[in-house]
């Protein structure tokens, strides 16, 4: 049985290193909900196994369609839905990639987690946010967890790993770019350098995470996780 206080955890677990996850969410939430408040209708590209997408709904009051190109996610996040009683306030498509571009709204938010670096290449991520735009309405909202491409040493690490995404459009200055052509940005932050390999112990993390953040200055090209908040241009 899924408790309700651990929601929002394993939500964020599904991607691994749930700490860093929950630290960098929890930082972005009072700019989440001053933007994006109670009522809001949100549209969520890649909701996994639907856990944050209840807890979003729960928490924030949001009206919420998910479209994920799984059909195994798309049970698990019915399941999930229905078993925490969030059935009316999330609702669920499986759709091909095709079918999620030909999506169309006037969404008042639209929110992403670890989905977008699944882009072959750079044109394929570019697409991706003209069609965020055009399926938000005049400043409506993109809120964006991003993994990225991370310093020298990760990309190396990754590449040993056998990590099949290492070569993907992970989040870097080239990337970030493209947001800041389709995009007011309102909020953006770099995570992670070294202390990400320390986030199953989460007091070594915390420390790890205080240190790195007085030593050394993430941006796009060396950052592990981003979050982005912005807004699509009212004209
Ligand atoms: C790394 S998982 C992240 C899931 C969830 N957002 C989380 O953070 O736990 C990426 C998800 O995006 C979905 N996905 C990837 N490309 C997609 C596409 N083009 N259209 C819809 N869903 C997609 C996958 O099926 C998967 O559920």
């Amino acid at each position: 049985m899924i408790l309700e206080k651990n929601i929002l955890y394993l939500g964020l677990k599904a991607g691994g290193a749930p700490v860093m996850w929950q630290r960098i969410f929890l930082t972005a939430l009072p700019k989440i909900k001053e933007l994006v408040p109670p009522g809001s209708h949100v549209l969520e590209v890649g909701y996994g196994d639907g856990l944050l997408t209840c807890w979003l709904c729960k928490n924030l009051g949001w009206n919420m369609l998910g479209l994920d190109m799984s059909q195994e996610c798309f049970l698990s996040a019915k399941e999930n839905s229905c078993r925490l009683g969030i059935e009316n306030s999330a609702d669920f498509i499986c759709c091909n990639p095709e079918e999620t571009w030909k999506h169309i709204g006037q969404y008042d938010a639209v929110f992403i987690k670890t989905v977008l670096y699944n882009a072959k290449n750079i044109e394929e991520y570019n697409k991706w946010l003209k069609w965020i735009i055009s399926v938000l309405k005049p400043g409506g909202v993109l809120i964006n967890f991003e993994t990225g491409r991370a310093n020298s040493f990760m990309q190396a690490y990754r590449k040993i790993r056998k990590r099949i995404y290492t070569d993907l459009c992970l989040y870097n200055k080239v990337v970030e770019r493209l947001y800041d052509t389709c995009f007011y940005i309102v909020d953006r932050r770099y995570y992670g350098g070294w202390s990400q390999f320390l986030s199953r112990i989460p007091f070594f993390y915390y420390l790890a995470y205080s240190l790195e953040e007085n030593m050394r200055v993430r941006h796009a090209d060396n950052c592990f996780a981003v979050s982005i908040i912005a807004q699509k241009p009212w004209n």
